[in-house]
């Protein structure tokens, strides 16, 4: 029996990084989590187009919906210490801050009942998909893709791997170790139902995840390189560039690639079309095209940059989207404050002014459309989900968020108004809203929050 959903109202997705598509009298029809049509207008809908014994949700004005936000970078551990440690540079906030927050992961039933809220949360702030770091602990990696499998959020999971420069009670013990139980995560995440190897529209998938060169042995590296190589379905996530004081400690580490993190990630069999690489705020021409060569795709995360780790960093956005390099936007919740994404979104744009500012005007400010494009479309891009999520063209399936806009004072919205077109609701909706404005989230048709 097929499961039909229909939707008609208001609808906002991005066709391109400049294109918003604003229908006020969109009807969408959703069977079995895919979207099988998608009508402009109401009367543009065919007699008998419709099934007739589905009852179809009208959206009253004042409402209208989005594609889901995908968070191409976080840090599920990190959930509960989410803005700690302001001012510490990035190698002291992980030594003081970080490590003893992730070590609590070493218990599973803490790991479960923390797990329980961090997934629910992210999925009541409409991020329908996320790209998650887990702990370096197998098992508490293996419950968190069973948590978003069960809550139905899409993500990709992590064991984070870290087997040098970290204390003793969160360092790996040797790489053999720590690539075994890399595997043994694959393994897990690919027998849960619909996640098989290969199924590239998979709900969770695994994705290798070594925690950044620094606290990686050669060893390591190169063993996780020989996984990617024997199956180029998986992804590879990684901090990349992303402080001075990271990047002189990896350059002291791996003198032989003179300062250039994409060598030597390369070197490792570790950048291709599936790699997502975190920040990249310090990037030299070389790495710049480098990167854009080997289509890696960039997590821009500027709430972590401009706050904790690296002082104020403002990663080259422009100059990314200007060279064809995906970019996607990241929470990277705990160097990140907030499990928002329209946070991140705003912060996004305040970073772009910076950098529009820092270039003498050359590298001109995002727009709304195109910080909307990050958090959704270009996010799937650099996920390569974008045949399958990102907007609601025809075929992909239904991962969306309900806006209502109507709550009255129970939100910090600003307030609308008869007068208020879609756009300038959408528009109050990013620059004010918060997660009482998101008032049904689904994935893959299904309501997941
Ligand atoms: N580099 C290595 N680990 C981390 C982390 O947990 N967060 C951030 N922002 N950078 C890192
Ligand atoms: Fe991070």
């Amino acid at each position: 029996m097929s499961d039909t959903l229909i939707f008609k109202g208001g609808l906002v997705h991005s066709l391109d990084p400049t294109t918003l598509e604003i229908l006020d009298d969109a009807t969408v029809v959703v069977v079995n989590g895919v979207i099988t049509a998608l009508y402009k207008s109401s009367s543009h809908v065919p007699a008998d187009a419709l099934p007739t014994d589905i009852t179809a949700l009208t959206l009253p004005r004042g409402e209208f919906l989005i594609p889901g936000f995908v968070d191409t970078h976080n840090h599920a551990p990190q959930w509960p210490m989410r803005g700690l440690g302001q001012g510490l540079h990035i190698l002291d906030w992980l030594n003081n801050i970080t490590f003893p927050f992730e070590a609590r992961f070493a218990d599973a039933t803490y790991a479960a009942e923390m797990y329980e809220h961090t997934v629910d949360d992210f999925l009541r702030q409409g991020i329908t998909t996320a790209c998650y770091y887990g702990s370096r602990h197998a098992q508490a990696t293996r419950i968190l893709a069973d948590t978003c499998h069960r809550k139905g959020q899409r993500a990709f999971i992590g064991k984070c791997n870290m087997d040098r420069n970290a204390p003793e009670y969160i360092c790996e013990s040797n790489a053999q170790e720590s690539l075994r139980e890399t595997e043994d995560c694959i393994a897990h995440i690919r027998a849960l139902p619909g996640c098989a190897a290969g199924t590239e529209s998979a709900l969770v998938k695994p994705i290798i995840t070594p925690r950044f060169a620094i606290s990686c042995t050669p060893e390591l590296l190169s063993g996780l390189g020989d996984i990617v190589k024997r199956d180029d379905s998986l992804a590879v996530q990684t901090h990349f560039n992303e402080a001075q004081q990271e990047i002189d400690a990896t350059t002291d580490l791996f003198p032989a690639f003179k300062g250039s993190e994409a060598d030597l990630y390369e070197s490792f069999g570790l950048l291709n079309r599936r790699t997502v690489l975190a920040h990249c705020t310090i990037m030299s021409e070389y790495e710049k095209s480098k990167i854009s060569t080997l289509h890696c795709g960039v997590a821009h995360c500027p709430i972590a940059n401009m706050t904790v780790g690296g002082g104020f960093m403002v990663a080259p956005i422009r100059d990314f989207m200007q060279r064809g390099i995906k970019v996607g936007l990241g929470t990277d919740s705990g160097g990140g404050w907030a499990s928002q994404m329209l946070a991140v979104i705003r912060q996004a744009m305040i970073a772009s002014n910076a950098c529009e500012v820092m270039s003498g005007g050359k590298d001109t400010a995002l727009s709304l459309e195109e910080t909307f494009f990050l958090a959704t479309l270009g996010g799937a891009r650099v996920l390569c989900l974008d045949g399958y999520i990102g907007n609601f063209q025809v075929g992909k399936e239904f991962d969306a968020i309900r806006v209502a806009t109507t709550t009255g004072t129970k939100s910090a919205m600003a307030p609308t108004n008869e007068t208020d077109s879609t756009r300038t609701m959408f528009e109050k909706f990013i620059m004010t809203a918060d997660d009482r404005n998101i008032h049904a989230v689904y994935v893959k048709g299904r309501l997941v929050s």
